[in-house]
């Protein structure tokens, strides 16, 4: 068994999942407190996973994640055993971080046109949160055909005899033929808690003692 994923990138995962399901849900019910703490945090996800990106686990890095077309179109037939992963699946990752990084910003400069505003609202011309606000519901409607398309990508990997959720939530491979060079995903989490501090003490005081009661 070999380990292809740290602990950092296992954790961020399903935590990036769990964040996403509670934006939906608090985003469409309008709690909008909960809604802006909750991104505040998976912002401070997102920061520290580019952080990684740059500095983490062989599997982890960016310099990883670049493929050429021909090489993605070559995984998508064939059944080989990647280290981390594939040309075609890092398309994807790549999508998901510029889908991401748009909710969040478009988020941040959203309005609900009563009572509740991102923190940039203050800050950009009237036009600019009109057109976050489009952005920040029309961006996620492609989020969730993305998430559909990546659920449906490991359902075919597990028929065609892969499955990847187990390597995920172990983080150990088997068959795979270079021994990637991994980090231990504390430090990670390290800048995560930091990049939560800071965002949390900048912007989300006023929610969370609203939330707090
Ligand atoms: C909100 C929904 C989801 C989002 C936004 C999402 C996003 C992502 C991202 C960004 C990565 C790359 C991780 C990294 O390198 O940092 C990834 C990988 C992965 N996701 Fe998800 N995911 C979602 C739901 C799921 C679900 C429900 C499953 C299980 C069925 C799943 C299974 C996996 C697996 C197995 C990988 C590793 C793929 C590989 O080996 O290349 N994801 N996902
Ligand atoms: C990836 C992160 C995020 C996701 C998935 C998300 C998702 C959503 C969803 C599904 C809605 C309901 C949209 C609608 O009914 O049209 C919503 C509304 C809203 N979100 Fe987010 N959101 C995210 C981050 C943020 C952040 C960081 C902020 C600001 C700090 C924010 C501020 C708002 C506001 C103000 C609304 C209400 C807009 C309205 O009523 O028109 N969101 N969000």
């Amino acid at each position: 068994m070999t380990k292809v994923w740290d602990g950092f990138i296992r954790g961020f995962h399903w935590l990036l999942v769990l964040a996403i399901a509670v934006l939906y849900v608090t985003g469409e019910e309008g709690y909008l407190e909960a809604h802006f703490i909750t991104g505040y945090l998976l912002l401070a996800l997102m920061l520290a996973r580019v952080v990684w990106g740059i500095i983490g686990s062989d599997t982890a890095r960016f310099s990883a994640l670049f493929h050429s077309p021909k090489s993605a179109l070559r995984a998508m037939c064939s059944n080989d055993s990647e280290v981390g992963h594939n040309p075609a699946g890092s398309y994807m990752v790549l999508l998901f971080f510029v889908l991401i990084f748009i909710q969040l910003i478009s988020g941040l400069m959203s309005t609900d046109d009563i009572l509740v505003e991102g923190p940039l609202v203050a800050y950009v011309p009237s036009s600019w949160s009109e057109v976050a606000s489009d952005l920040h519901h029309e961006n996620f409607e492609i989020l969730l055909i993305a998430i559909a398309l990546h659920v449906l990508a490991i359902v075919v990997y597990r028929i065609k005899g892969k499955n990847l959720v187990k390597t995920l939530l172990t983080g150990k491979e088997k068959g795979v033929v270079t021994t990637p060079k991994m980090r231990s995903g504390k430090l990670a989490y390290i800048i995560f808690v930091l990049f939560s501090i800071v965002i949390l003490g900048a912007w989300g005081m006023q929610p969370l003692q609203a939330l707090l009661g």
